[in-house]
């Protein structure tokens, strides 16, 4: 039923605490699972501005890009004893929208992600990620609290 499983992270505890959850499932289905972390675009007045703020914004994003696939590197070396078919994916976006867009092109069958994530707004029972993934998926969503 799961053949391809989704687990969108963001450097958080809660999305690291979803991780569990989708690799036992990957297991039990023999599913493959694909770890996506998405660098947010800068918004968009600082793409229209000067050279020097093009350069400082590459550095940046660069930094960022670098910085994500380390730490799901690091999460997927914590799950290599476990048999299960692992890759990584890095993209430039707005986060719900490239999860949506990979979820649905390229067929996942189950996206599991954090309730919330690095947002520091408590009192939310769900970010603006996962509340909008969870919206618009084209495929089932395990939101993990
Ligand atoms: N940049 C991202 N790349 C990949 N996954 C992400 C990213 N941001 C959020 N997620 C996923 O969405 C889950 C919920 O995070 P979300 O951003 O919705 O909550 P939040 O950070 O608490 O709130 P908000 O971002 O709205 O302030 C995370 O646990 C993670 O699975
Ligand atoms: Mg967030």
């Amino acid at each position: 039923m799961y053949k391809k499983i989704l687990l969108p992270l963001d450097g958080s505890e809660r999305a690291v605490k979803a991780l569990a959850h989708a690799v036992e499932i990957a297991q039990k289905f023999g599913a493959k699972l694909t770890l996506m972390h998405v660098v947010p675009s800068l918004p968009a007045y600082v793409n229209t501005a000067v050279d020097q703020l093009g350069h400082a914004q590459q550095t940046i994003i660069n930094e960022l890009t670098r910085h994500g696939q380390e730490m799901m590197e690091e999460v997927a070396s914590s799950v290599l004893d476990k048999g299960i078919e692992i890759d990584t994916y890095t993209v430039l976006g707005q986060p719900a929208d490239e999860i949506l867009e990979k979820a649905k092109s390229e067929d996942y069958d189950l996206i599991v992600m954090g309730s919330r994530g690095l947002g520091e707004i408590k009192g939310y029972l769900m970010g603006s990620v996962s509340n909008r993934v969870a919206r618009h998926a084209s495929c089932p969503v395990l939101i993990i609290h």
